[in-house]
């Protein structure tokens, strides 16, 4: 799945008024943001060694009217949940199994053909990681604006077309200009923000932001992350964000959810995650951050390296190998998510029985 195929899609069921306030307020027949419930999903990639999972059972309750960040390293699975989100996993790839519930949507993952197509952009506004290199070249962005409206039955695309100019301009383009441009006529900063308008000018419900800021430099990206709160809020939306950068997530998000080895290894309220993580995979993240008041030395970046698809542990706990609190009984048990309060961990150590006898703790 990439963006110039989801701009061409045939025209589904349904029908979208045109934009009633322009890249401000949802129109009137905007429903509330949607909650979303992700269960037990399970996405394998075939690769040499066979199929592996990218995900391995990953449930996630989002609440309607949050923003919810997704952090990892590298390959922990995070695009692989926000296409899911979508029932976008395209070959190599496949949902394996679970579910993803969406208010007012029912199980997406059940959703087939024109249904499909109609539910994203009208209530899943997508942006692609490495979203300025997924515009048509061949078309003017305006002119894939046009074919997106059409093909969502929009009725009104002069109000498209002013939401849309109304969008880029908040994020400092000159929305004129950008609508008259091909791809290569625009920065890839630009590109980006054309791929975050085209994500919400459909007003969908909601919004899932892959890497959004990755190819703008600071004062843009600083730019972008106030839009993406400022719309979420007049609009009402409910929305996902992927980011690698802790500070991104830090800054934007509500609640944030923590991934490895393509599961959610701990999940609450960004504030109480990032100042208190209980899961000693997020500790060792944040104690790898550099800060800029301090001794930058004290940063200490984990030890070892993420699993990939091919050395992902089959059994047991999938970060035994880098975990200095790793038990007998991480070796040969996954661990399951507990929730206490807000708070949701995967790991022995946390779980309620547990003790410092137990845990014959490493160094
Ligand atoms: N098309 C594919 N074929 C085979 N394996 C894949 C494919 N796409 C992703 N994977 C594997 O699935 C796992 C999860 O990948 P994913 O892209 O979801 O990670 P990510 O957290 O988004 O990483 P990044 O931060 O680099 O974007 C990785 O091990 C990756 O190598
Ligand atoms: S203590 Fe065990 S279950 Fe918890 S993160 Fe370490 S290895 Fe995994
Ligand atoms: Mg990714």
């Amino acid at each position: 799945m990439n963006a110039p195929r989801l701009l061409r899609r045939s025209r589904p069921a349904g029908t979208v008024s045109g934009g009633a306030v322009p890249g401000g307020a949802p129109r009137p027949d905007a429903g509330p943001p949607p909650g979303v419930r992700v269960r037990d999903l399970t996405v394998v990639y075939k690769t040499p060694l066979g199929e592996l999972p990218a995900l391995g059972g990953v449930s996630l309750t989002i609440d309607p009217g949050t923003i919810t960040g997704i952090v990892g390293e590298s390959g922990s699975g995070k695009s692989t949940l926000a296409l899911s989100l979508l029932n976008a996993v395209q070959p190599p790839g496949r949902i394996a199994g679970g579910s993803v519930e969406v208010d007012g949507l029912g199980d997406v993952l059940k959703l087939k053909g024109d249904e499909l197509r109609g539910a994203r952009g009208r209530h899943l506004g997508y942006v692609f990681q490495a979203a300025q290199n997924s515009l048509n070249p061949l078309k003017t962005v305006g002119k894939q604006l046009l074919d997106l409206g059409r093909s969502h039955g929009v009725d009104d695309l002069a109000a498209l077309v002013r939401d849309a100019r109304a969008l880029l301009e908040r994020m400092g383009l000159d929305g004129a200009r950008v609508l008259d441009s091909h791809q290569h006529e625009l920065s890839g900063g630009m590109r980006q923000r054309v791929g975050i308008m085209l994500a919400l000018v459909l007003n969908a419900r909601l919004a899932i932001l892959d890497e959004p800021t990755t190819a703008l430099d600071m004062i843009t990206q600083a730019t972008i992350l106030r839009i993406v709160r400022e719309v979420h809020k007049e609009r009402g939306l409910t929305t996902l964000m992927v980011t690698h950068d802790i500070g991104v997530a830090a800054e934007v998000t509500d609640r944030l959810a923590v991934m490895y080895g393509g599961r959610v290894v701990e999940h609450g309220p960004t504030m109480d995650v990032l100042g208190a993580p209980s899961h000693p995979y997020t500790q060792g993240l944040i104690r790898a951050i550099p800060r800029l008041s301090g001794d930058p030395a004290e940063a200490r970046a984990l030890p070892g390296r993420p699993p990939t698809l091919g050395t992902l542990p089959t059994q047991g706990c999938v970060f035994r190998e880098r975990c200095p609190l790793r038990m007998e009984v991480c070796e040969t048990s996954a661990p399951l998510p507990v929730r206490r309060e807000e708070r949701t961990v995967a790991c022995h150590a946390r779980e309620p029985y547990a003790s410092a006898a137990g845990r014959g703790e490493h160094a």
